[in-house]
């Protein structure tokens, strides 16, 4: 058997125009939602990453017929023959974004039943306040093996307030409120951009929702949904990975659909690095030219507006070659610090204690055989590896196809020496 992995190495200043692919983390959401309508629905803007596959996987063994056009990055999506509740365990196991199918399922059928989710190797990533929401709207829960269902006659609307915002739960109880009579307040909700992608379309819908001050979203459950048309958001983390391959690289690039409006803390940041950065009028469209001097800068990882995660293992990249000492911190995951150790083999000077990084700059990294082991530290180490002195290797390529369409396709464009290559495993 083959398994592919990728040869990276030093790399010219990055240089050019890029344009951005739909977002990951929306279109997932997205794709479940439509499993609360019975009808055909069209997503426009659609990622084609193997998430989104395993997302098309799992929607046609409940039954619905799918329509893919690649070209166009569209999908249709007919979900009025779903017939099947219950989600293959393989399919759960490869994807954890497969759990916000339970929601709409829920809410539709008054059942599902799931596998364990799977996923990246992010810590332990507990389902509890999916569970425990579900749970007080009447759902009974119950596990067999590794197989958990859900059951209710009908949903009850109830007043949650999120110790946490998470961003999965809030997704799940808003589809599940959806078409649950009455008011249902979910209080310190995530506010996400793609957890309002999911709230624009939900809206088109027919679902009633209002989005209140300081975090709060009341849904007013409706009869049914409406099938729909929708363009899915620019990535934002395609976009901030991009910037980052560029800023380290010591290029310039312009993305002109970047979202600027919903990356400023991560803006703010590479600008404080020295790099200097151009936003478009109403905040789309971003243009970075690096600096050559990068200053080191420190942060921690927050839930929307604050810095993103997802941005915390390329954003620790360039702090790598920045001059100065930086302190990351991640708060959000509890395991989400393994790209530290690959970047150790590259010359990085960085002590990892629990999940802060002290990170002294270097001049150089140097080329190393590295192992990708979750999507953002996938991107992560592609970065690292276009700018190190010499040549690297990167195994586990499959999570960077998990969560990009085309990352290094982007990236070679704009002048990065990357190759796939293959191997007998
Ligand atoms: C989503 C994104 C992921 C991003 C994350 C935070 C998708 C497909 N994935 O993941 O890329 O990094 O938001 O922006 O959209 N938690 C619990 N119990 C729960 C749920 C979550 O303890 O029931 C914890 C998690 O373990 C984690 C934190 O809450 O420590 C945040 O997780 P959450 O916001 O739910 O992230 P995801 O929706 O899984």
């Amino acid at each position: 058997m083959y398994t592919d992995f990728l040869v990276l190495e030093k790399s010219p200043c990055l240089q050019g125009i890029s344009e951005l692919s739909g977002a990951k983390n929306a279109v997932l959401v997205i794709m479940a939602s439509l499993i609360a309508t019975a009808g055909k629905s069209t997503l426009h803007n659609v990622p084609f990453s193997h998430d989104v596959f395993q997302m098309i996987s799992l929607l046609e063994s409940l039954g619905a017929q799918v329509v893919i056009e690649a070209d166009i990055h569209s999908l249709t999506i007919d979900t009025s023959s779903i017939m099947y509740y219950s989600v293959n365990a393989d399919i759960m196991k490869k994807m954890r974004a497969s759990i916000l199918v339970m929601g709409p399922l829920l809410a539709r059928f008054g059942k599902a039943a799931i596998a364990l989710p799977g996923g990246c190797l992010i810590g332990d990533r507990p389902i509890d306040m999916h569970l425990n929401a579900f749970a007080r709207m009447g759902a009974e829960i119950s596990l067999d093996g590794t197989y958990l269902y859900a059951q209710a006659k009908r949903l009850t609307a109830e007043r949650f307030i999120l110790a946490y915002p998470s961003v999965g739960a809030t997704e799940n109880i808003m589809m599940a409120a959806t078409l649950t009579e009455g008011k249902t307040t979910i209080v310190n909700a995530a506010l996400e951009p793609e957890v309002f992608d999911l709230v624009a379309i939900l809206k088109k819908m027919g679902a009633q929702i209002n989005l209140l001050p300081a975090g709060v979203i009341e849904i007013i459950g409706v009869k049914e949904l409406q099938p729909v048309t929708h363009t899915i958001i620019m990535d934002r983390l395609e976009a901030g990975t991009l910037l980052l391959a560029a800023a380290v690289t010591g290029g310039e690039i312009t993305l002109p659909e970047g979202p600027g409006h919903s990356l400023e803390v991560f803006l703010e940041k590479l600008s404080e690095m020295g790099h200097s950065i151009d936003i478009g009028i109403d905040g789309v469209g971003i243009h970075l030219k690096a600096t050559h001097s990068p200053r080191a800068v420190s942060f921690k990882t927050m839930p929307y507006p604050g810095f993103p995660t997802d941005l915390q293992a390329p954003m620790l990249v360039a702090q790598c070659l920045a001059d100065g000492v930086s302190t990351i911190t991640e708060t959000v995951f509890e395991n989400r610090m393994l790209h530290v150790r690959e970047l150790q083999k590259m010359g990085a000077h960085i002590e990892l204690d629990g999940m802060v990084a002290k990170i002294k700059g270097v001049d150089t990294l140097y080329g190393a055989s590295l192992i990708a082991s979750d999507i953002r530290a996938s991107a992560a180490l592609v970065i690292a590896g276009i700018a190190a002195q010499g040549t690297s290797t990167m195994s586990g390529i499959h999570h960077l196809l998990r969560g990009y369409q085309d990352l290094c396709g982007s990236l070679q464009k704009l002048g990065a020496r990357i190759t796939v290559k293959s191997e007998i495993a």
